[in-house]
């Protein structure tokens, strides 16, 4: 039986402390690497590489974030912000702590800084073979587009998607 005290946390995947905060340029490299296991995953060149990352983080156009505990990094993502639209780049979680509501999170921080900067709506593209990321996407109120032929590589599609902050504020 659990003590009285203990917090039971509703995904079992969830790790009771974790934070999430803006990224550091130390978190380039690992960032980097988890985008090329978890995101770009068999795909013949390397584009989000550790310099591409450090670029990102510095960058005053883009907001990055890591989710993790004090031991380890759970997950980062990383947004370009637009007039208009602002642009999600990169989303990943570790797939030990996957469905525990961790990207979640991660993306409303993310669309939270949008619409505090005005920036009523934002896109991506994702892997169009990638049916958990899109299933991700829609339970978070995005809206499949248009499908863009070889664009990763040139050899596999990318499915566009949109949320439009405005309309759930
Ligand atoms: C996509 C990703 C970021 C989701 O992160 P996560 O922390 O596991 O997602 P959450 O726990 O917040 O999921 C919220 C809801 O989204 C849906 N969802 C998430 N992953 C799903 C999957 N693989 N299949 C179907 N639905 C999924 C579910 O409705 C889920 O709620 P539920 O667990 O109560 O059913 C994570 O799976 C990941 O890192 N994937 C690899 C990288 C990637 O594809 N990134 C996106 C493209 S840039």
């Amino acid at each position: 039986m659990k003590p009285e005290n203990q917090v039971v946390m509703p995904h079992e995947n969830r790790p009771p402390l974790f934070e999430i905060c803006l990224a550091k340029p130390s978190h380039g490299d690992s960032i980097a690497r988890m985008s090329r296991r978890f995101i770009e995953v068999d795909l013949p060149w390397w584009s989000w590489t550790p310099k591409r990352v450090a670029t990102a983080i510095r960058s005053s156009d883009t907001i990055a974030i890591v989710a993790r505990t004090p031991k380890k990094m759970l997950g980062f993502g990383i947004m370009r912000f637009g007039e208009e639209c602002s642009h999600l780049n990169l989303l990943a979680v570790d797939p030990a702590y996957r469905r525990g509501r961790i990207g979640s999170d991660m993306l409303r921080w993310l669309e939270e800084s949008c619409y505090v900067a005005g920036t009523p709506s934002v896109s991506l593209e994702v892997r169009a073979s990638n049916r958990g990321a899109i299933r991700f996407y829609q339970s978070l109120g995005y809206e499949k587009g248009e499908l863009i032929p070889r664009y990763y590589c040139e050899q596999e599609s990318a499915l566009t998607m949109t949320h439009h902050l405005a309309e759930v504020a």
